[in-house]
């Protein structure tokens, strides 16, 4: 049966959309699949097949229109006289920055399982009956293992955290102009801190990433000082947080699925699967965004160019038509293939370091067996990210 629903009266700052949005994407990939979304005045496009068709064709679908870019404008102005990252850049400068950043990357995550590892049980050794997911494990555990990794020193972490805390917070567009300029003002403290730092790892050559990617500076790939800079903010800022706000929404999952749970317990060897679906079943980034640069059609609706869309991956993960039973939490799922780290040439980079972080955290988690959810859980209220803001939990004797 199909139900009456008025697609362009879909708000997707509504507290009951954002507590549960798979029903609404849903009707979208029936009824709708391409629809202009306000506030955004973008397309959102929802099904698995039109989304990664839209993330794959990186020269159709592009960060930045042709032309020049538009006179900065607005909150985030400031950072306007920085090159752009791996996020905001298009070919040819996005595979050069690529190319010169994967590899140091990948040697420096290799650290990762050890002081993953390490800090989840020094977390959970130190907790009581009762604590909170997000501040006492779920932050800190990521957080420790990106900044060891990029070779921040440990005293300057408290308050990179709360910078990059506020900078999440201010994403969400309908946060008061004060939140969101404070948002702005910590981005760019954020900026001026590695631009900082780096002028001081290249005085006195310091370990871990940032120091890897100092000693590139100058080198035969064009890499600057600044685009240093841009690329530690981006890891900075999408370096933890997405890994916090996974283990939040995979731990009610197993919690609401106590089967899952003790299947997990009996056999460990699933968990790499297990943290597949867990980010299937709740994509940790929801939205991201390109703009059509050519006059083009996707799904079958024409688009001029200069169109502005955003691929919905947490609707494109629940396809039924690319996933059985979509709306089914199952550890044991063949149909793993999902679209949360998004695909094409902007694939998450920091996915291969998620991939050895999040198995160790979830397993942590689910060796304890009488861990309850002990309080309301608190959600954010930005539809690009689908996160916990707190879960109260308790822990009784086994
Ligand atoms: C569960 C954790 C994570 C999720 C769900 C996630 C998701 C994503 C998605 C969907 C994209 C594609 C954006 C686009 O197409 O516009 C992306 C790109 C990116 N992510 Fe992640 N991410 C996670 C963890 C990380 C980590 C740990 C790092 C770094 C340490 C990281 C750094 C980046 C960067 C720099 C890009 C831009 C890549 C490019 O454009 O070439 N992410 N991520």
């Amino acid at each position: 049966m199909t139900i009456t629903w008025d697609p362009t009266t879909f708000n997707p700052h509504d507290l009951a959309f954002l507590a549960d949005p798979y029903p609404t994407y849903a009707l979208f990939r029936d009824q709708a699949p391409l629809s202009v979304v306000q506030p955004y005045a973008s397309t959102w496009v929802f099904r698995f097949a039109d989304v990664r068709q839209m993330l794959d064709d990186s020269i159709t679908f592009v960060k930045n229109p042709p032309g020049p870019p538009p006179p900065p404008v607005g909150l985030f102005s400031m950072g306007a006289n920085l090159p752009e990252g791996l996020f905001s850049s298009d070919p040819p400068r996005h595979t050069e920055l690529r190319a010169v950043l994967e590899p140091l990357f990948m040697e420096a995550i290799a650290q990762a399982p050890a002081v993953a590892t390490a800090t989840a049980e020094k977390l959970l050794g130190s907790l009581g009956a009762r604590w909170e997911l997000v501040s006492d494990y779920a932050t800190p555990l990521p957080s420790t293992v990106l900044f060891t990794i990029m070779g921040i020193p440990a005293d300057h972490w408290p308050v990179l955290l709360q910078w990059i805390a506020t900078i999440a917070a201010a994403h969400d567009i309908t946060q008061s102009i004060a939140l969101r300029s404070l948002g702005a003002t910590c981005a760019m403290a954020l900026n001026t801190y590695f631009e900082e730092w780096i002028l001081q790892c290249r005085h006195t050559p310091q370990p871990g990433l940032i120091g890897e990617l100092c000693q590139a500076i100058g080198g035969r790939d064009g890499l600057t000082a600044e685009d240093v800079q841009v690329c530690c903010s981006d890891f900075a800022v999408a370096g933890y947080l997405s890994t916090t706000f996974l283990i939040g929404t995979a731990l009610v999952h197993l919690l609401d699925n106590p089967d899952q749970a003790q299947l997990l317990r009996a056999q460990p060897d699933l968990i790499h699967n297990a943290v597949e679906e867990m980010l299937r079943i709740d994509a940790p980034a929801q939205l991201v965004d390109r703009v059509a640069a050519v006059d083009t059609k996707l799904g079958g609706t024409a688009l001029p160019a200069g169109t502005k869309l955003t691929a919905v991956l947490g609707s494109a993960d629940h396809d039924p038509t690319a996933f059985a039973d979509p709306d089914t939490f199952n550890i044991q799922r063949d149909d793993t293939a999902q679209i949360s780290f998004g695909d094409g040439i902007h694939f998450c980079i920091g996915a291969p370091l998620v991939r050895l972080v999040a198995p160790i955290a979830m397993a942590a988690l689910v060796a304890l067996p009488t861990l309850a959810v002990a309080g309301l859980a608190q959600w954010q209220t930005d539809p690009y990210l689908r996160a916990m803001t707190s879960l109260p939990l308790s822990m009784g004797a086994t």
